[in-house]
């Protein structure tokens, strides 16, 4: 599934992290690329241990895990360190799929790639071109958001980014390991969140059938997380 998350970070947060990563030193992207992606890429990012990726990388984070929709869509167990990229004009990255295993050279931790992440940074306004294209089993879906939004999607989806003919797109990305592997598991466990929320508000959080439903939620997680 994907999912949209909207306004991760707040103007503020975005302004900062934007000012963070227009002073920095950007290098070709394939410095962090797996073979196979090294030949379909074309972009620039930020050194993943450098003050800038960190600085901009550790608002993005918090910001996240203080989302409820990213927590219940992507129940994370591991998140990468963020990683940073720019498409300029006549940049893109073609189709390939993200290796399944990453290890974060800041952390040091080795994880699964269940979930991908893009944050976007741009304005739409200020470039065009740049889509994130991701296939499913129901198409080709071309994703722009806002600044400041996010798009959650399974790793291991077919995608690329069309060429920038105008402007400069920024964006951060990385990966999550989730504590539930598989995503139907995943879709279901967050329509039934939804659901619950939905009827917490407009029944009371005590109404016996909130908690006969969050007793359900909680057993499909205790069968399903891997801890
Ligand atoms: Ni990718």
């Amino acid at each position: 599934m994907m999912i949209q998350i909207p306004d991760v970070l707040t103007a503020e947060q975005l302004a900062h992290c934007r000012a963070v990563l227009d002073a920095a030193e950007w290098i070709d992207g394939n410095a962090t690329s797996g073979h196979q992606a090294a030949l379909a890429k074309n972009n620039l990012q930020l050194p993943q241990d450098g003050s800038a990726a960190r600085e901009a990388g550790a608002i993005i984070l918090a910001a996240l895990q203080a989302d409820p929709l990213f927590v219940s869509a992507a129940l994370p167990k591991v998140i990468l360190t963020p990683l940073f990229n720019r498409y300029g004009v006549g940049m893109g990255f073609g189709d390939h799929v993200d290796n399944s295993i990453r290890r974060d050279p800041v952390t040091g931790a080795t994880l699964r790639t269940d979930l991908s992440i893009t944050v976007f940074l741009s304005d739409p306004d200020d470039y065009d071109g740049g889509e994130l294209v991701v296939e499913d089993a129901y198409g080709s879906h071309m994703v722009k958001l806002a600044a400041g939004s996010a798009i959650l999607y399974p790793a291991s989806s077919l995608h690329h980014v069309t060429e920038v003919t105008r402007g400069a797109r920024t964006a951060s990305f990385f990966w999550i390991q989730s504590l539930v592997r598989d995503d139907a598991r995943r879709g279901l466990l967050l329509d039934l969140d939804v659901s619950i929320q939905r009827l917490s508000s407009a029944l009371g959080p005590t109404d016996p059938s909130v908690l006969s439903l969050t007793g359900t939620y909680h057993n499909l997680l205790r069968m399903w997380a891997e801890v």
